[in-house]
């Protein structure tokens, strides 16, 4: 048991309509050698206007002339403020007192037993010094929280800026570079007849489309550029990617052929999908997946499902799988959340859906647009990969 705090003082707050009672509480704490510093109110106005202060804690009578006990506690509790409430009455009936404990109140007393009176406060100062810390805690707690996840969506999304500038720089510095070094190839290839010669360009140039395939594809992961046609024409082409090289057959369905989105939610969209096929190949032993995009009062929602071994609770704790929980803060950067969900049974499966509310929002823009959206028209075209190695 810890020790009561007899060393301090104690500034108490009485709601008492009798001079005397009020005068014996007062002794018997004052008996107990601390030192007290008390008022006296009587109804709800002096009630109310001594809540105003700061008390450590509220000792009341249960019937007053016009006012309550439980009636006091009442606006306490309406006020915000976490102060031990302690009832000290002349009679009170068991089922009142429980009714008051059920309440809020921190314990109750009766005046013919005023031993238990300096017991009584220090323990509900106790408790009530106990609650608010534990309060403290929580809050701060999930301000930390709050803070982990903007600082999480942050990443998200200088992630995307900093792929977004790799991509820019893998196409204007090493296509520019190779295209230019096929031009002058082929142009060699034009300009003589020696055949050693004419062998080495064409294995150089052949080189050069190598090099360039590769760079595009680098840059498709960077920056998916499919994403220009759009979300749809990007999941489906996703969709064939996925068959040919897993060869789990995979299917792709929207409500509908073109989609006006907030700037911003097509990547999100592409980057989930991409999440969830990832896990299908990677855990789910699946045989088939369905990617099914809708458009339904306001709410964009791309579901991916498959018929593998489902998943549990513990396998989205794990500590060092951070795919989810990404996707989960990625969907947070455009107002959307994700929900996973897995079946019961052998083929339970697992699905993934992220929804996004995109009605009402004033930034509509192409379907095709990035998360950096400062391309104009021009830039589009510069960056557009598909002209590359075009002689
Ligand atoms: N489609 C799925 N089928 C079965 N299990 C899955 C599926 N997707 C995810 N999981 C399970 O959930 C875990 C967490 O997934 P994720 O957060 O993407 O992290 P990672 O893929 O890096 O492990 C995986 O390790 C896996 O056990
Ligand atoms: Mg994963």
């Amino acid at each position: 048991m810890p020790t009561p705090p007899r060393h301090r003082s104690l500034k108490l707050l009485h709601l008492e309509d009798s001079e005397v009672d009020h005068e014996l509480a007062l002794a018997w704490l004052l008996r107990d050698g601390r030192s007290v510093q008390t008022l006296r109110v009587e109804d709800e106005a002096g009630f109310r206007a001594a809540l105003e202060e700061d008390w450590d804690a509220v000792l009341s009578d249960y019937n007053l002339p016009g006012f309550s006990g439980l009636a006091a506690l009442e606006i306490l509790q309406g006020s915000g403020r976490l102060l031990p409430f302690v009832i000290l009455s002349g009679e009170i009936g068991e089922d009142v007192a429980v009714q008051a404990m059920l309440q809020g109140a921190s314990d109750y007393l009766l005046k013919s037993n005023l031993t238990r009176l300096v017991p009584a406060l220090d323990r509900a100062i106790e408790a009530n010094e106990t609650r608010r810390a534990r309060l403290a805690a929580d809050q701060e707690l999930a301000a930390s929280r709050q803070q982990l996840s903007e600082l999480a969506q942050h990443l998200q999304t200088s992630i995307e800026g900093e792929r977004a500038a790799i991509a820019r720089e893998i196409h204007d510095d090493v296509g520019g570079a190779l295209t230019a070094l096929k031009f002058d190839l082929a142009w060699l290839a034009r300009h003589s007849d020696d055949a050693a010669l004419q062998q080495r360009v064409q294995s150089a140039l052949e080189m050069a489309g190598h090099a360039i395939e590769a760079s595009q594809r680098i840059m498709h992961n960077l920056r998916p550029a499919i994403l220009e046609q759009g979300l749809v024409a990007a999941l489906q082409w996703m969709a064939q990617r996925f068959e040919k090289r897993t060869g789990i057959e995979c299917a792709f369905r929207t409500s509908h052929e073109h989609l006006n989105l907030p700037v911003g939610v097509p990547l999100v969209a592409y980057r989930a999908t991409q999440e969830a096929l990832t896990n299908v190949s990677k855990h789910a032993q699946a045989t088939r997946v369905a990617i099914d995009m809708s458009l339904a009062r306001g709410v964009l929602s791309v579901e991916v499902s498959d018929n593998g071994r489902g998943l549990a609770a513990e396998d989205l704790a794990k500590a060092r799988s951070f795919g989810l929980r990404g996707l989960r803060e990625r969907a947070e950067t455009v107002g959307g959340w994700v929900d996973v969900s897995s079946g019961m049974g052998e083929r339970a499966g697992t699905t993934v859906i992220l929804s996004v509310p995109v009605s009402g929002t004033q930034r509509l823009g192409r379907d095709s647009q990035f998360d950096e959206g400062s391309l104009d028209e021009r830039e589009d075209e510069r960056h557009n990969p598909s002209a590359w190695g075009d002689l």
